[in-house]
């Protein structure tokens, strides 16, 4: 009797996962085909499907939740222009782009083409030139338009605006700037002032000073783009909802690296990060609260700055960087790592090349950090440097810019960066075919 109750018990058992098991699968492959069938039905009842790409069912997708299909569409919709994105071509074919249901908002790219990009950079002292140059690689690869934030000492204004309205009018037309004096929180204006270099801490501020502004790109005066900055642009329409900035590695190579040998203070990742090229989702960063070691109540970024420096004061060595590694310590979700290619520093081959990805597909941003722009230490990125400044607008860009340096680049084979330039200008030279292949058609 009690051996037939025990069979009976585990039948029962057995029978009632079956029907859940059964009900589950029904409701899944419901739900995701409900799912497509919007698609298609947005799809159709759109008059002109103005990116003109097909949304075709891929294998496999049957499988996807919405939430899976959505994060699908979202890279997708990226990878389909950007060309370090890109994924095999068979997964390249369904592209759920703007007119997806799936796509909270439209993504930077190409129905976004007016969409402005914002460059913020903060100059003083002897960087008038240098801000110069690294602004003039941004209007030559770039086609879309661009508003210039430009921070600096007040005797630098003129000069910056001399020297901008000087530029042609065709190349006028791709930007606007705004100039700002430094400026730091009422309240603590002389602790900020004393505490850095000046100017070196401006940036922490960015956030609440250009309230008007939702994006930004914060680069140091010492960058050149060396293809068009929406390609870094794009990385914000890649943000999950955690993401309120990005950033790239400060090191690549642990053995060789600075803060985990020496910070005492804590910071991001296994190496900390680099905040010479910055991206900001600045209305998330100033809606956010962040977690600290201050209390335990999460801050503000507005209430977070000054206790922040306060504690870390004596600790820290390289000033506003240190604080961001500190804050994106605590609050890693927050934080986007995009690869060193988009900060490119002497530090990733003055020992022997040691960043993988810009072996693979060039410099796309060159970070020419610690003087080496007007020293003779790394001649290659003073090469670089200098072939973009001596560039005369509206010549062509072959011939004058890229033809030049390369002939240049063959004389630092001496250093172990320049054994690595072929990468210097082989994103470079792909932009520049670009470029001119739309001004001639233009
Ligand atoms: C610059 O500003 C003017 C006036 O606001 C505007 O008409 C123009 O489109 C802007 N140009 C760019 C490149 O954003
Ligand atoms: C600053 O560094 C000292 C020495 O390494 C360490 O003892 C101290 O805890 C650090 N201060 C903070 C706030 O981390
Ligand atoms: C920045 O974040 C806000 C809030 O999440 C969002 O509305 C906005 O579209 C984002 N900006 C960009 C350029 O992605
Ligand atoms: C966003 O990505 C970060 C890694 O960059 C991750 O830690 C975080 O959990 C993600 N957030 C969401 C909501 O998926």
């Amino acid at each position: 009797m009690r051996c037939y109750l025990q069979a009976l018990t585990l039948c029962m058992v057995f029978a009632f996962f079956s029907v859940l098991y059964v009900f589950n699968q029904l409701a899944s492959s419901l739900e995701s085909q409900s799912g497509w069938a919007d698609m298609e039905k947005q799809k159709g009842s759109r008059k002109s499907y103005d990116t003109g790409y097909v949304l075709r069912k891929e294998p496999g997708v049957a499988g996807l939740n919405d939430r899976q299909l959505r994060d699908r569409c979202n890279s997708l919709s990226v990878s389909y222009w950007n060309p370090y994105w890109r994924l095999p071509p068979d997964v390249c074919d369904v592209n759920c782009f703007m007119d997806s249901p799936y796509r909270e908002k439209p993504s930077a790219g190409v129905k976004t083409s007016t969409e402005r990009m914002h460059l913020g950079v903060v100059a003083c002292g002897p960087r008038l030139e240098e801000t110069l140059t690294m602004l003039k690689s941004a209007v030559l690869f770039s086609t879309k338009p661009l508003h210039f934030h430009i921070f600096a000492e007040d005797h630098l204004h003129n000069s910056f605006k001399d020297s901008l309205n000087t530029w042609p009018s065709v190349v006028q037309n791709k930007f606007n700037y705004t100039t700002y004096p430094i400026t730091f929180p009422r309240e603590n204006a002389n602790e900020w002032k004393k505490l850095f270099k000046p100017c070196a801490s401006q940036r922490l501020f960015l956030p609440l000073i250009l309230k008007d502004v939702d994006s930004l790109l914060y680069v140091d005066t010492d960058i050149l783009f060396l293809q068009p900055v929406e390609e870094i642009w794009s990385f914000l329409s890649l943000f999950n909802s955690s993401h309120v900035a990005a950033m790239a590695p400060e090191h690549e190579e642990p053995r060789i690296a600075w803060y985990n040998r020496f910070a005492r203070h804590p910071y991001y990742g296994r190496t900390g990060v680099n905040s010479g090229v910055m991206l900001m989702n600045m209305t998330r960063i100033r809606g956010r609260l962040f977690k600290n070691d201050m209390t335990r109540v999460p801050l503000s970024w507005n209430e977070l700055l000054m206790p922040l420096l306060q504690k870390y004061k004596l600790n820290i060595t390289w000033g506003d960087q240190d604080l961001l590694n500190i804050i994106f310590h605590h609050n890693p979700e927050s934080l986007h790592v995009f690869p060193c290619q988009w900060n490119y520093r002497p530090d990733h081959c003055i020992y022997g090349s040691n960043c993988r990805q810009a072996e693979q597909d060039g410099v796309f941003i060159l970070h020419g950090n610690r003087g080496v722009y007007h020293d003779d230490k790394q001649p290659a990125f003073r090469a670089v440097y200098e072939a973009i400044q001596k560039y005369t607008f509206g010549e062509n860009m072959a011939d004058s810019l890229l033809l030049p340096l390369e002939v240049k680049l063959q004389t630092t084979t001496h250093t172990y960066c320049g054994r690595a330039s072929h990468l210097f200008t082989r994103r470079l030279k792909q932009t520049i075919g670009s470029v001119q292949q739309d001004t001639t058609q233009g």
